[in-house]
């Protein structure tokens, strides 16, 4: 999987990805990463990307011309269309499946919004998803282009060691995972739950059914709903 991110603080992205287990997984070979700094592709003598937006209002706007020299110069680099995701609160939700749609590509551009937005023509012209992670608004958009591509990374295949671990977590059936214990078996008073220590399979996995369904009621009640809608379709 390679990963293009069109941005104006590259370091931001390339010290926070080289970092755990998507820096391993470079290291490895699994994952690439190329940051370009759209700055570089200026077009005036002060190297400025923005300009106040037309109409008034707070703010600078980042300016097309750059942006799409920097898409060219990517697309040119990987040889043919590729999905490009502007990150932006104004954008369908981030979830698990976008995640896992989105790992099926080969390369994968980002870009990242920053000052007030982005003259709207060069995101008509160049982006094909624009992805919000959430409800709320960051100063830019590097923060939400190393959320995705951290989920995305998770699912590529060798990047996580144990391929297991991705298989049974949150959000992967639609239920919150259940509670997890390691050693020592008491801690400050409180014991692992009993059926945990019983070494009996069919008992632990309905053990974990159970509270995975009682954490996703407790605190997902809309994905919970979901979830028995699911289950009543398929009876
Ligand atoms: N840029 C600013 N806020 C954002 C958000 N919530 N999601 C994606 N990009 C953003």
């Amino acid at each position: 999987m390679n990963f293009y991110c069109m941005t104006l603080f590259p370091e931001m992205i390339d010290n926070a990805f080289s970092t755990s287990i998507t820096g391993r997984a470079m290291n490895n070979g699994y994952l690439n990463l190329h940051t370009v700094n759209i700055r570089d592709f200026a077009n005036n003598t002060h190297n400025s990307v923005d300009d106040y937006p037309f109409g008034g209002g707070a703010g600078m706007l980042m300016q097309a011309e750059p942006i799409y020299r920097c898409y060219e110069h990517i697309i040119e680099e990987i040889g043919k269309e590729t999905r490009v995701i502007l990150t932006t609160p104004v954008g369908k939700v981030f979830n698990q499946a976008m995640a896992a749609e989105f790992a099926q590509e080969e390369n994968l551009i980002f870009l990242c919004g920053h000052y007030e937005g982005i003259d709207e023509r060069v995101i008509e012209k160049i982006v094909t998803d624009r992805v919000s992670i959430g409800d709320y608004v960051l100063t830019g958009g590097e923060l939400p282009a190393l959320v995705m591509m951290d989920s995305i990374s998770r699912l590529v295949p060798c990047v996580l060691s144990n391929s297991v671990s991705s298989t049974y977590e949150s959000h992967s059936n639609g239920l919150l995972e259940y509670p997890q214990y390691t050693r020592p078996r008491e801690w400050n008073g409180m014991e692992v739950p009993e059926v945990l220590l019983s070494g009996h399979h069919k008992n632990i996995a309905a053990w974990q059914k159970e509270e995975s369904l009682k954490r996703t009621k407790k605190y997902r009640p809309d994905l919970y709903k979901k979830w028995e809608e699911e289950q009543n379709k398929e009876d």
